[in-house]
This record gives structure tokens, sequence and C-alpha cells, in this order.
């Protein structure tokens, strides 16, 4: 395949950035998303020029690494996967794709794909965890009966891979989607309701100092979440929020 690629170029949050045109032959439809730009970045590396700066690690749709927005959408036009499990097939020769990085202030560029989302790791530190003993005599978790239908809640919301495609996608750059699943993941387990006034107070604190935007129930974030993170955690972290209010 023959494809016309319009990709943003910038070198770093400061400077000011373009989307730059290239042209990249002889793509297997059987190819990655990403093995296409490893194609095209050791092209400009054999030409002298600078290679497309952009994220990825496990490329297995696990670690959330691969953020791009690809012909408008996040993650590219497939439902339900990461930019990494893309493949080229979804395209036709001839095709001309636009690679853009996720954009929100809370996530500045690094350098043209590549996005600062160390924002998620503070609001993750703020509060999504629990505190545990241990010193050896840890208790099996299996130990503690947890009813079918919390355990599979539990269980979606901790799918989320912190990509930040929800945030990508809103128009208010929410990251409601993001951090109602962190907060989920634990309030709904007997582990994690000890200490589930203050993870979601320091959570929505820490959200909110790292200016990201609010909710408006538009529900893109869930259309383009490559784990299919419901807005069911958005309410259930909006109850929990407001039931602290009327604790001191
Ligand atoms: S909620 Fe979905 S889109 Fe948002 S960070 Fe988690 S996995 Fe990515
Ligand atoms: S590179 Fe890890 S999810 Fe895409």
């Amino acid at each position: 395949m023959k494809l016309f690629l319009k990709i943003w170029r910038q070198n770093n949050s400061k400077a000011k950035g373009e989307i730059v045109k290239y042209e990249i032959d002889e793509i297997s439809p059987d190819m990655s998303f990403l093995e296409m730009l490893d194609v095209l970045n050791e092209k400009l590396i054999d030409e002298g020029n600078d290679p497309v700066a952009f994220d990825h690690d496990c490329r297995e749709g696990i670690c959330g690494s691969c953020s791009l927005f690809i012909n408008g959408r996040a993650h590219g036009p497939d439902r339900g996967i990461t930019t990494c499990q893309l493949h080229m097939r979804k395209f036709k020769d001839g095709d001309t794709i636009t690679i853009e990085p996720f954009r929100a202030n809370s996530f500045p560029i690094i350098k043209d794909l590549v996005v600062d989302r160390t924002s998620f790791d503070r609001i993750q530190q703020s509060g999504g965890y629990i505190s545990i003993n241990t010193s050896g005599n840890t208790q099996d978790a299996n130990a503690i009966p947890i009813e079918k239908y919390d355990a599979d809640r539990a269980f979606d919301a901790a799918t989320c891979i912190g990509c930040g495609a929800c945030v990508a996608s809103c128009k208010n750059a929410s990251a409601m989607l993001f951090v109602s699943a962190k907060v989920s993941q634990y309030s709904l387990l007997p582990q994690g309701k000890v200490e589930a006034t203050d993870r979601v107070r320091s959570m929505v604190k820490q959200m909110d100092l790292e200016g990201f935007g609010n909710c408006t129930n538009t529900g893109a974030c869930e259309v383009e979440c490559p784990k299919g993170i419901s807005l069911e955690n958005i309410a259930r972290m909006n109850r929990e929020y407001l039931s602290t209010l009327l604790k001191n």
C-alpha cells in the first residue's frame, strides 16, 4: 500500500508545532500501525532526518503508552483496541492518514506525538491504593468472600490501562472516566472500603489540581475507551464523592 501521512511535529511543549506531510510505500496490510511508523522512521533516519517521536511499550494493548489520535479518533478507527493493536488492513491503498498526539492542557507535548501523562500518575499516587500489612502475614485476598456482581464490576474497572484516550476524546478534556475507574476498582471491594472516603476526596482534588475538565455526560470517553470502561463508574464516583460531603 502507498499512504500519505500528515503527522504533527513539535520539538517540545513551548515550540510551535505543525502538520508535516510524508509519503510511504510498500506497507503491508498485515503490519501494525506502529510497525508502519517504524518503517517511516527507518526511512527518515536513512535520509538523515529526525524520526517521529511516538510512545509505545508493550505493543499488546496492556500498558496504555501508545497514545495516538488517528484521523480524528483516539486509538484510530477501530472500537475496543489500542493504537498498537490497530492494523494497516483497516486502511486502503492511497489513503491519507492524519496522526496527532492526545491533546489536553494536562497532557503537555514532550515531542511530536509523545505527551506527558504524569498527571495520571499523580492522581493515582494521591489515593489509588489500599494500605495492607505486608510484613509476611498478609491475608489471602481470596479468603474474603465477595459477591460475583461486585467482583465483576471491580475487575471491569481495573482493566483501565491509563492510556488517556478518554481525556483526548472529551471536549472538556475530562479525566473522570479514568479517575472513576481507579476509584471503583477499590470501592467495590471490602479491602478498598476502609480508605474509600479519603481516596475519592484525594483523587478528585488531584484531578482538579491537574486542570482536567468536568464531565458533561457526552459519553465520547466511553465510546473511545479501548477497554470499554463504563460511564457507570463516573456515576459511582459522583455518588461516593457526594456521600463524603455528609461526613466530616
Ligand atoms: S478509562 Fe479507558 S480511555 Fe480512559 S485511561 Fe482508562 S483505559 Fe484509557
Ligand atoms: S504499546 Fe502498550 S498498549 Fe499500546
